[in-house]
């Protein structure tokens, strides 16, 4: 690793922007933020102000043609991703961009053929590839310590659903939240699905399903190997973020289970109990957020392929289309059904 620091340009200041501007800022010497722009402008005023960031550009225009800025962060909303990855890749700008790259494929593929096309670096946010239980439980798989992978069931439960105005624009259920777990599938067993089946209900708000999304699904998926995977997705956990997976294997299992702020555990006359685990994403996923973004670093700095590529931004897109078909038609769908 030289001495080299990689100059960011941030583009978008909410809720994802400011986690990453921090991890930028305080917890990345190998990094620079030059700039930030935000369509809410005193929301860039705020970051920046926190995070010592010099420049607040008016525009994402700004900030991509910014020639002290190498790489642009992209931590807008996902209908704004794959115009900025074309303009930041003509440009000659590395990116980062925050899942998922687009609900449309088509969008996608012009993206990445930008990306492509300058020969620049795309890391997509799937952050969880970064988190320690979730690379140890990768880590059996791939080493063969749990002998030939089975059967896969990842847990993924948020404690509360977003506002419906969020729903609204998020691209519905699969595509916003369960495309995580549609990249850890991939990531732990290293290897492709190729058939999804998902029946699922609106059961935790009725607004939810008047906005045309479900809160509720079980996925099965079949992968090319055989190994047979279940998503268990819900809104609404009441007693937390619930994030665990389990993998059987021909040698063995491997579980990791929910993270809590203490490991204190209280005896009662009647019961023994703990504190909740942490309640959302930004609590139980600090650390990999930090991990990822100075793997992209280092990556750049170094001219290595990113761990997170265009095409693993794209596959579980292709996922959340199937799964969403499959829900709507009551049947199992193959991925090359929509994956046009
Ligand atoms: N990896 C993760 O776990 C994770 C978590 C949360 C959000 N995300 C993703 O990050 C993206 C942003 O989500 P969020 O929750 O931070 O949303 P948010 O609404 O909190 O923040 C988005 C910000 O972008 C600004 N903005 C909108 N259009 C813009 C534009 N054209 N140029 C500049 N700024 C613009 C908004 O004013 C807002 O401040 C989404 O794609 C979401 O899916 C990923």
């Amino acid at each position: 690793m030289s001495n080299k620091k990689l100059h960011f340009g941030i583009i978008g200041a909410g809720r994802i922007g400011r986690v990453h501007a921090e991890t930028l800022a305080f917890r990345l010497p190998e990094s620079q933020i030059v700039t930030i722009t935000d369509v809410n402008r005193e929301a860039a005023q705020s970051l920046a102000a926190h995070c010592g960031i010099p420049k607040i550009a008016e525009s994402s225009e700004e900030v991509i043609a910014d020639p002290q800025v190498e790489a642009v962060l992209i931590c807008s909303p996902t209908d704004t991703h794959t115009d900025l990855i074309v303009e930041a890749a003509k440009a000659g700008k590395h990116i980062f961009c925050e899942k998922p790259i687009a609900q449309s494929l088509a969008k996608i593929d012009a993206a990445l053929a930008a990306v492509k096309a300058a020969g620049v670096q795309l890391q997509i946010g799937f952050n969880r590839r970064f988190d320690a239980n979730f690379a140890r439980v990768r880590k059996a798989v791939a080493s063969g310590e749990i002998g030939a992978p089975t059967l896969m069931h990842i847990i993924s439960r948020d404690p509360g659903p977003p506002p419906i105005s969020y729903i609204k624009v998020s691209g519905g259920m699969f595509m916003d939240m369960t495309i995580h777990d549609f990249d850890m599938a991939r990531f732990l067993i290293g290897d492709e699905v190729e058939e999804i089946y998902t029946t699922g209900g609106v059961m935790v708000d009725p607004e939810i399903g008047k906005a045309g999304d479900i809160d509720t699904a079980l996925i099965v998926m079949r992968f090319r190997n055989g190994v047979i995977g279940t998503i268990d997705n819900c809104r609404k956990a009441v007693y937390g973020y619930d994030q665990r997976v389990e993998i059987l294997g021909s040698k063995g299992k491997i579980e990791t289970g929910n993270c809590y702020p203490n490991q204190a555990v209280v005896s009662g006359e009647k019961s023994v109990y703990q504190d909740l685990p942490l309640n959302f994403f930004m609590d139980r996923y600090t650390e990999s957020f930090a991990a990822e973004l100075k793997s992209f670093t280092h990556a750049v700095i170094e001219n290595q392929l990113t761990p997170v590529t265009g095409i693993d931004g794209r596959i579980p897109v292709v996922m959340a289309l199937a799964a969403r078909k499959s829900y709507d038609e009551h049947r199992p769908v193959r991925l090359d059904e929509v994956n046009a």
